[in-house]
């Protein structure tokens, strides 16, 4: 599929350990590296479009004993800035060619982000690890063997899409809360993808439009499974299961095979 984008940005990133960040988060690195945790911090440690916001706003939901209101106190990213907040790490994974999807959409709409290019050459840069936080197989294949060394809870997007309030519990009881079965039903409807969608707190509407261009592509896109529409081809699909395999063996995980 030869998506091709019209944005030519010019945004340079920089390689930090091998990995590539944005600017400003290189100008604020040792900040970042000299976190420390408290025991009763909570990080959550997803790779980007891996459903960060989604798990955010359930824990926010937990946290808030189900109280809409009071998640409308502010934008997610308000509520849950990036980095400087941290419990035990909560690490969430979505499978990897979802993940390339949605970022290859999100790098045409994000004015921050380098353009993607055609999705030909994003299927190189993906791969590769060249995008913004590295490889998704190191930051899947790294949290998972660190699981059980640590507190962590592992999450799986298609887990949380598949049975919301089996995963939300899970959650719930990692935090150490102890909500109602009705609480729980109702944090299951307000986070649900046409919920969040629809909310100004979740949705990234009031990001300026020269930094997010909704019209180009929407921050809350499609919140699928698997829902790939026709973007790899045959033999981009075969070379990627490929990767996948050698990349990610020695880890019981094996959900990019599904198609
Ligand atoms: P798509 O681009 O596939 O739609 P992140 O928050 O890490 O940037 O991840 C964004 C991805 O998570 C987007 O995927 C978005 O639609 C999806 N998402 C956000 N909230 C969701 C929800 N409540 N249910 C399902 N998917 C959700």
């Amino acid at each position: 599929m030869a998506l091709t984008s019209e944005l030519g940005k010019q945004i340079k990133l920089k390689e930090v350990e091998g990995t590539l960040l944005q600017p400003a988060t290189v100008d604020n690195w040792s900040q970042i590296q000299s976190f420390e945790a408290k025991p009763d911090d909570l990080l959550i440690c997803t790779y980007p479009k891996a459903g960060t916001t989604w798990i955010q706003e359930i824990v926010d939901m937990i946290e808030q004993n189900g109280d809409v209101e009071k998640c409308q106190r502010a934008i997610i990213q308000h509520r849950h800035p990036f980095i400087e907040w941290a419990r035990p790490p909560q690490p969430s994974a979505r499978n990897a060619k979802d993940c390339m999807v949605s970022y290859y959409h999100f790098q045409r709409m994000n004015h921050m982000l380098p353009d993607p290019g055609t999705w030909e050459e994003y299927f190189e840069t993906f791969i590769n690890g060249k995008v913004v936080w590295g490889s998704w197989f190191d930051h899947v294949k790294g949290w998972w063997e660190m699981k059980d060394r640590y507190q962590i809870l592992f999450l799986f997007y298609e887990d949380i899409k598949r049975d919301p309030k089996h995963e939300i519990r899970k959650v719930m009881q990692f935090m150490g809360k102890n909500l109602d079965e009705t609480v729980l039903d109702k944090i299951v409807q307000e986070t649900s993808f046409e919920k969040m969608k629809e909310n100004p707190m979740t949705n990234r509407s009031t990001v300026s439009k020269s930094i997010m261009d909704h019209s180009i592509s929407s921050f809350m896109r499609k919140g699928e499974l698997w829902g790939l529409e026709n973007h790899f081809t045959v033999a981009q699909n075969e070379r990627f299961d490929e990767i996948y395999r050698k990349k990610m063996e020695g880890t019981s995980i094996n959900f990019c095979m599904e198609l």
